[in-house]
């Protein structure tokens, strides 16, 4: 039997094609426009997501015998806000999880409902990616919209409906959305009348290994699949990966490495950081995790070389990057704003510290160890809580980058396991059908037996210890810089 992953990205949707003993067999990506109408806004077209998806699907299953096709399941970019009035329209363009348009409705959630509230309600505080404030933000600013909204949905699960019909989400990605219970695993009634909506629009919530339903006949001859083809309610892109990774049970760490960068801390018990800096969501495995979430990280990297240099060889101009540990050159990766832990969509990227030598190689590494420091701070703030962890997983695409592995085993001080495949959430997807049909008795399982680590990096103590110096210079950047960033938004 095959099974299909959706990974629904924000560059691109990345689809996998997995047989029953966890083989990759095929993997295919497909692109769709994102749109910054003003600065730190973004949005997309759910109908973009739909078309490729749908191409992506033909694609991925053209040389296998589509019968065999058992079940499709979902990581999806998280907290998008999709609205669709009563004819099941999509309403406007969705609101992304890196738009930072939202920071007055979060001061109101954050400092007028009260963070205390917030915790007590969802286990999380407000920041501009959420659902909730953005949905406030389409009452306050788009009344007119606000008043046609019969369903909420966050991005893949726009998919899940376009397939089956049915209105679905999953706990990990309804974490995500600050309208959920997350230690019970159940909407928020308090939070649904702070957002003035009621549960009746939003969808119905299934762990993430959960069968929704199966392909409308219309959509099954669309996709030359069988309509017995199961469809699981999937995961938010992190938790996706997280299970793509064997990130799963308690205290193991899984780093992504995608247009956002994320530290994924998973656990048997639910958890909150005291000052909400990490989040705490449900976990796709049943249990939950604690998670930091960088805004920019691959993407830093992918602004400097297209957009600034002009080239598409990343390689090369790595090649040129001689000495780690010792670059005069910092960067602060924060192109969209940043959440965790500053949670300040004002902040912006700065290079600081060029002199008459600096080189383009210089500036090439601090973007790479500006975002491996980044993803330090949500460590740190792990490590304050008690949690103590010696390797990670890593995955997403910056993790094709041995360079950039390397600076992070070191930077975090971490082993950094490293997978057959850095698909991770196309990966957890399918691994959740395979789950959702039966093939495998649980997550744990089909993880202990499908993820293979094929390399560790291992930290090396003189350059961890370089790392550590240049992290504490690092860490004086943003509170210099936070009174200009407030004044030149
Ligand atoms: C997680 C988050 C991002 C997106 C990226 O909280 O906002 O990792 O899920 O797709």
């Amino acid at each position: 039997m095959y099974y299909i992953g959706v990974d629904l990205g924000t560059s691109a949707v990345k689809l996998l094609l997995m047989d029953q003993d966890g083989a990759i067999c095929k993997i295919v990506s497909r692109e769709y426009p994102i749109y910054f109408p003003h600065p730190g806004w973004s949005q997309q077209d759910p109908k973009d997501w739909w078309e490729q998806t749908v191409l992506g699907i033909r694609e991925l299953t053209e040389d296998v015998d589509k019968s065999q096709v058992a079940g499709i399941s979902f990581g999806g970019q998280m907290h998008g806000l999709v609205i669709l009035d009563e004819e099941d329209e999509v309403i406007r363009p969705a609101l992304l999880w890196n738009d930072g348009r939202t920071y007055e409705e979060c001061d109101y959630l954050n400092e007028v409902i009260g963070k205390k509230k917030l915790s007590e309600y969802t286990a999380n505080i407000a920041f501009t990616g959420f659902t909730a404030p953005k949905i406030l933000w389409v009452k306050n600013k788009e009344p007119e919209n606000f008043a046609r909204i019969k369903k909420i949905m966050l991005p893949k699960d726009y998919i899940a409906y376009r397939l089956t019909g049915v209105h679905c989400t999953d706990v990990s990605d309804a974490s995500g959305m600050l309208l959920f219970d997350v230690k019970n695993r159940k909407w928020s009634q308090q939070m649904c009348e702070i957002c003035g909506i009621t549960t009746d629009q939003l969808a119905t919530c299934y762990e993430s290994y959960e069968c929704v339903g199966t392909l409308l006949p219309e959509v099954a001859k669309l996709l030359g699949l069988p309509e017995t083809v199961k469809v699981a309610a999937g995961a938010g892109d992190n938790a996706a990966a997280a299970v793509g990774t064997g990130t799963v049970g308690d205290g193991r760490c899984n780093i992504s490495l995608g247009t956002s960068g994320t530290i994924f801390i998973s656990s048997k018990k639910f958890g909150v950081d005291g000052n909400n800096a990490l989040h705490s969501f449900a976990h796709a495995d049943g249990s939950y995790h604690l998670m930091g979430c960088m805004l920019s990280a691959a993407s830093c990297n992918k602004w400097w070389m297209d957009d600034i240099l002009g080239t598409s060889d990343y390689a090369a101009q790595q090649e040129a990057i001689g000495k780690l540990g010792e670059n005069h050159v910092y960067f602060l990766p924060y192109l969209m704003g940043e959440r965790s832990p500053h949670n300040d969509p004002n902040a912006r990227a700065t290079f600081i510290g060029m002199t008459m030598d600096t080189t383009r190689a210089d500036m090439t590494q601090a973007v790479l160890e500006g975002v491996a420091f980044a993803l330090r701070d949500s460590l740190e703030v792990a490590k304050s809580l008690g949690i103590h962890l010696e390797r990670t997983k890593i995955c997403g695409g910056g993790a094709k980058s041995p360079l950039w592995r390397k600076i992070i085993a070191n930077v975090l001080n971490l082993k950094v396991d490293v997978l057959e495949s850095e698909e991770g959430p196309a990966m957890g997807g399918a691994m959740l059908a395979a789950v959702a049909c039966g093939e495998y008795a649980s997550v744990e399982e089909i993880a202990s037996k499908v993820v293979k680590v094929v390399e560790t990096v291992e930290p090396d103590p003189g350059l961890v210890q370089k790392y550590e110096g240049r992290y504490a210079q690092f860490c004086k950047i943003y509170p210099a810089c936070k009174p200009v960033f407030d004044i030149i938004h």
